[in-house]
């Protein structure tokens, strides 16, 4: 049972926690809610206030929260989470949303999570795995196919290169094994196919018994318009996707059924998010029809972001119960309704983002239209003043009934913000712009 007045932490500061903390504050079972360290945007939402943690401060999370009495951690990003922050907080007799360390290897090893796959019969690139570079060097020699090589721990996002020849993934294995560019999280690589086609992202809350689809979106990942320039944590994102419309039932055999009985069978411990990066392959039949063959790219384990200020603004049910009943093993009788619309977010940025980042500009936000939110990431307050600290700096999310309006009026709601420098991708959700119903 929920106690009728919870109290919830939300540990991490992006527009990810923000989003997460605007849907708990409209829980009538949160009687208070705080986000460790948060940002000037969860600081200004109601019943909630910021506590100056670092999310590496594990023994100060725990003791912050037993002296506060918090019912619930909710824990966003995916460094804690790999380093144990479950584990840790469990111990000192805390309920806990998020999977464990070992959960969590789920994300923080490509290599597990590929070995993973292989074993469930989840549908992924064909890969092999290597721990120095003479050996990848040898498997290069004798699997032409090699063109994906990726740094098995988590780095930021950047640990992937795609490349075009052999010697493309030569120097890539030399700026992992040999510049050590990513550290510890290179002493290991997947070597895979690459693969051609469109990505969706799909999450699902997990019980650890069963799993809960969420509605499937579409990240932008490159800095530029036209998926050009470097990647980034994420510049924009959409639901519902037009390509998941068409190829739901190979999705949803292939790929969801399966992870779904690994579940059922109890045969891996996770409780949080699971989120599959899935990149449709299509092919054509002799007759000319479409065939669709998902293949998951990697698998995270926590809330996407800007994922989440998509999925959110479309969730009409009580967070706080699903979150809670994930941690006892009732998901699978809990209540979970989506809004059938649509929803666009527009992330905007440092002009310098991913490179830079920028810190103590002031920003200017305007109310904004009726379904038309603004999510912090990278802002704190100064003195009262809102300003800028991170790359990416907010984003803004519009819903409604018709996708194309979704589209139009999040770009609309950017005319509400405003700081020095900042810049943001012209054509979030262009691609999908008259093939949405
Ligand atoms: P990951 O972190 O594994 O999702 O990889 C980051 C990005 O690299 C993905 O979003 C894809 O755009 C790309 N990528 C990863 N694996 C492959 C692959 N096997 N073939 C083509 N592109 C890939
Ligand atoms: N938007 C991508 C991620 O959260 O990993």
């Amino acid at each position: 049972m929920i106690p009728r007045s919870t109290k919830v932490l939300v540990v991490g500061a992006g527009g990810r926690e923000h989003a997460l903390c605007w849907k708990l504050s409209q829980s009538d079972g949160v009687e208070r809610l705080y986000c460790a360290p948060g940002n000037g945007g969860t600081s200004a939402l109601p019943k909630t206030s910021n506590v100056d943690l670092k999310v590496s401060d594990f023994a100060g999370i725990a003791k912050f929260a037993g002296e506060a009495g918090v019912d619930l951690v909710v824990i966003g990003p995916d460094n804690p989470l790999a380093d144990g922050i479950v584990d840790f907080l469990r111990a000192e007799g805390l309920r806990v949303f998020g999977p464990d360390k070992q959960g969590a290897q789920l994300e923080a090893s490509k290599a597990f999570a590929k070995d993973f796959m292989k074993e469930h019969g989840i549908p992924t690139a064909p890969y092999l795995v290597a721990d120095d570079l003479s050996s990848a060097l040898a498997m290069l020699n004798e699997n032409p196919w090699i063109r994906v090589v990726k740094a098995d721990g988590l780095a930021l996002g950047k640990g992937v290169f795609v490349c075009d020849s052999d010697e493309e993934v030569r120097q890539a294995l030399e700026a992992i094994f040999n510049e050590r560019r990513f550290g510890e999280a290179g002493n290991r690589v997947v070597l895979e196919e690459r693969l051609e086609g469109e990505e969706i992202s799909l999450l699902f809350f997990c019980d650890g018994k069963s799993i809960s689809a969420m509605p499937p979106c579409q990240d932008h990942k490159r800095r530029f318009e036209g998926d050009r320039g470097p990647n980034t944590g994420g510049m924009g994102v959409y639901s519902p996707v037009p390509l998941y419309l068409n190829c739901q039932t190979e999705i949803e055999s292939q790929v969801v059924e399966p992870l779904r009985k690994v579940f059922a069978n109890q045969a891996f411990d996770f409780q949080g998010v699971i989120y599959a990066g899935i990149l449709v392959v299509t092919e054509h039949s002799l007759e000319g029809k479409p065939v669709y063959k998902p293949n998951v790219l990697e698998f995270n384990a926590r809330f996407g972001d800007p994922e989440t200020q998509v999925i959110m603004p479309l969730l009409q049910s009580d967070l706080l119960a699903i979150l809670w009943n994930c941690t006892e093993g009732t998901l699978a009788t809990t209540e979970i309704q989506w809004a059938k619309k649509a929803a666009c977010c527009v992330v905007a940025c440092a002009g310098n983002y991913p490179e830079g980042s920028s810190s103590g500009k002031a920003i200017e936000l305007k109310e904004t239209a009726e379904h038309v939110y603004i999510y912090h990431a990278g802002t704190r307050l100064e003195a009262g003043r809102l300003v800028t600290a991170g790359g990416r700096v907010v984003a803004v999310t519009a819903v409604d009934d018709a996708f194309d309006q979704a589209v139009t009026r999040a770009y609309e709601g950017m005319n509400s913000v405003a700081f020095e420098g900042m810049d943001f991708r012209k054509d979030i959700g262009r691609r999908a712009v008259g093939a949405c119903p």
